[in-house]
This record gives C-alpha cells, structure tokens and sequence, in this order.
C-alpha cells in the first residue's frame, strides 16, 4: 500500500456517532475492488470449517526489572483452514507477542505465557514439549519476521539456506532432492533465473528478492499455517502489490491459513477474510473484514476506520486521529483499557472490563455499549 495512506498511528478522533452506513468501505475510499456483499457471508473462505487454530483467553507476561508485566491479557480469536485473518492494532498492542506465543518463540525466560490454550489441529500446543515444538514449527506452522532481512544469513548463500530448511524439515531428501527442491521453491515465489540465484548472497538481491526468499524458507515445508507479521512494510508499493498477489495464489494452491499482521487497512481490506482488532494486549473486536469494515462496533475499531484518509475529504483538512495514547503496561485502566481515550467511557468503563459478546458466529466484540453506540 502506498506509504501516503494514513498509517494506523495517528489515530482518529471517534467523537462521532456511529452510522448504520458511514461510506468507509474501503473499496470506495481506497480504490481497492473490494465488492460490497452487504454484509452477507456469501464466499465460503472457510468460515463454516473446524478452526485449524483457536486461541484462547491467552495471557503473557514479561518479567521486567521492577516485576511483571501483562503483556497481553485474555486474547481469544480463532482462524479456519484456508482463511486469512488480519491483525491489526497500534503499535505495542501485542501482535508480535500474540504471533511469538503460537510459535512458542517467546524470548526465554522472561516470556511466559500464563494463562490460556493455543489449540492447533485439535492439539494444545502449550502443553507440547520442546522437541515436540519444533516439529510443529516449520513443518505446520511457518512465520515470516517483522524483520526479515535480520532473518537471513548474510554468510550463507541463498541455496544454501533454503536447502538447510529441507535438510532440517524433509530429513528424507538427499542433498540433489533438496536442491532441486529449493530452486522449485525459488521458481515459486517468482525469482527469475531461479537456479543462478540459488548461488548469491542475500545482499546480491534487491529487497523485494529477499523477501520472496524469505517467503519461500517459510512455504518450503507447506506449512498449514502461515504467521506472516508486517512482512510487506518495509517494501515499495509494487513489490509490495506483488509479495501480496503470490501469497493468495499460493495459498489458492495450498489451502493453507494465513494470519497476517499488518499496520495497514488497505492491506487488510485486500487480502483478509477476518479481522482481529488488538488493543493494549487485548483482543477488542473480530468480525468479517466487510462487517468489520462497514460496521465496526467497538469504538477503538471505529477510530481506526475513521483514519483512513478519503478521496472526498477536504483537500488539505488535517488527518482524523484518536485523541491520547495507549496507557503504558504499568498504567493500564482496570476496566476497559480503552477508557482513557474512549468519548463514551462511563464509570462502568473505567472499572469493570467488558466481556467479550457475540454478535453473531463471526463477530465478537468487547465494548459494555456496542449495543447503544451501533445501529
Ligand atoms: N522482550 C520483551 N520484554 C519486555 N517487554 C516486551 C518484550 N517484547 C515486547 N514487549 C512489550 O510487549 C508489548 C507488545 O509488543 P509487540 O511487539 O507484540 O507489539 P506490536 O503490536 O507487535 O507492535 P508493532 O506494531 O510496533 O510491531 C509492548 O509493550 C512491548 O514493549
Ligand atoms: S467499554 Fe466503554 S470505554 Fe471501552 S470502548 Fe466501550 S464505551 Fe468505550
Ligand atoms: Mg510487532
């Protein structure tokens, strides 16, 4: 998406009520060829599907100098096989920490997850041992790091580090099958000459290249899951573009689930099915991504729609924001950790934490006057 779209930081100011039909469909707003299916669930993007991963009430923890700290508290969503569900939260919101936890990659010791089930394939994988997670990882679980460039061996060249993720995850490919194997995977992903670039370095390749190598480390066990965290950010707008179009034919290909954490809605608004909406290390809101984007019910989830700028907006107007900014994890209201900024918020807000409610079975929002603000 382009770097001029309004980045999920400078949030809006939500003092407005909310409108049954407030013309923020992105398709209109951002010339996304989104289609306005009014709020029917017509495509069947696996909705009706067994969850391949289900999170649940999930709590970590930091150890810090002066302590602990809850880092995220009581985030639940659920992603089915073949769907791609978004994240989507201002920054230090707990997307990484949430991604980390499933990966049972949180830095040890002092990440811990406290509470909560992460169930993958009907299997508690916080009840798995190490060795047991790491056949999990990789093979049916794969991630792409916020930092992918960080990710790759600068010493090492590109086959080779494709291949080592073979050797480690198809221990039954001799060394010719994993290199044939890993120039397959290169083609994949759209490298061009896939066989000369199987002998560079990563810094013979431009960064659109590394990330489809990247990519490509992470496909190359297909996974069942793929966890990809702002794996497009730091790419122009046509690289960017085109990472997008291969992961939804691969995934077209491969069935696979995606979750996909990304700052930006024209993103979300292209690629996902479902939405997560995080704040403060809780999950507030998860709808269908028309719903969502349509009619959002949480005031947070508004605010951030509200951001988007709009071709019909006053040219030169100042950008919508939220006003304030998310609480420190040592500051958190007791209640609804949105309380601090939320033009709503009663003393009920500011004491007791709204439950999460289901509007219908793909919409679950935490707000205690979703019902009075929405119409
Ligand atoms: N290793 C760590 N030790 C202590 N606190 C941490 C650690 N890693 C993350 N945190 C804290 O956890 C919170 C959530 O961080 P996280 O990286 O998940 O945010 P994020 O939503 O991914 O943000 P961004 O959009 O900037 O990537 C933040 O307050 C962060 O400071
Ligand atoms: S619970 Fe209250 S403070 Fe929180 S989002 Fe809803 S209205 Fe605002
Ligand atoms: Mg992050």
């Amino acid at each position: 998406m382009p770097n001029t779209q309004a980045p999920i930081l400078d949030v809006p100011d939500n003092g407005v009520e909310f409108a049954a039909d407030n013309g923020q469909h992105p398709a209109s707003i951002l010339d996304l060829d989104v289609p306005d299916n009014g709020g029917e669930f017509a495509v069947d993007n696996g909705q009706h599907q067994a969850p391949i991963l289900e999170v649940r009430d999930l709590e970590v923890e930091f150890a810090v100098d002066d302590g602990k700290i809850k880092v995220l508290d009581g985030v639940s969503f659920k992603v089915a096989p073949g769907q791609t569900l978004g994240i989507v939260g201002e920054s230090g919101c707990g997307k990484s920490v949430t991604s980390l936890a499933i990966m049972g990659l949180l830095p040890k010791p002092h990440g811990q997850v406290v509470a909560g089930s992460i169930r993958f394939q009907g299997e508690e994988l916080l009840s798995l041992a190490p060795d047991q997670m790491y056949k999990v990882r990789g093979n049916r679980i794969s991630m792409i790091f916020q930092e992918p460039m960080t990710a790759l061996n600068p010493v090492q060249t590109v086959g080779e580090q494709l291949m080592e993720v073979f050797r480690l995850h198809r221990p039954e490919y001799d060394k010719a099958q994993r290199k044939a194997a890993a120039i397959a995977m290169l083609q994949k992903v759209g490298i061009p000459e896939p066989a000369q670039r199987f002998a560079v370095y990563p810094h013979n390749l431009s960064g659109g290249m590394r990330q489809r190598v990247m990519i490509a480390m992470a496909l190359s066990c297909e996974p069942d899951l793929l966890i990809c965290d702002e794996p497009t950010t730091a790419l122009d707008v046509t690289i960017q573009a085109q990472i997008l179009e291969l992961m939804k034919e691969l995934q077209a290909q491969t069935g696979m689930a995606i979750i996909f954490i990304t700052h930006d809605l024209g993103v979300v608004a292209e690629l996902c099915d479902e939405v997560v909406v995080m704040y403060a290390g809780r999950a507030v809101e998860q709808a269908d991504v028309f719903e969502l984007f349509d009619h959002p019910r949480h005031p947070y989830t508004h605010g951030l729609m509200s951001s988007i700028p709009r071709l019909e907006d006053e040219p030169k107007s100042l950008l919508k924001t939220i006003k304030g900014q998310v609480p420190a994890l040592h500051e958190m209201p007791a209640g609804c950790r949105f309380s601090n900024r939320c033009p709503h918020a009663t003393d009920l807000c500011i004491s007791a934490i709204p439950a999460v409610e289901q509007l219908n079975p793909r919409h679950h929002v935490a707000c205690h006057y979703w019902k009075e603000l929405t119409v």
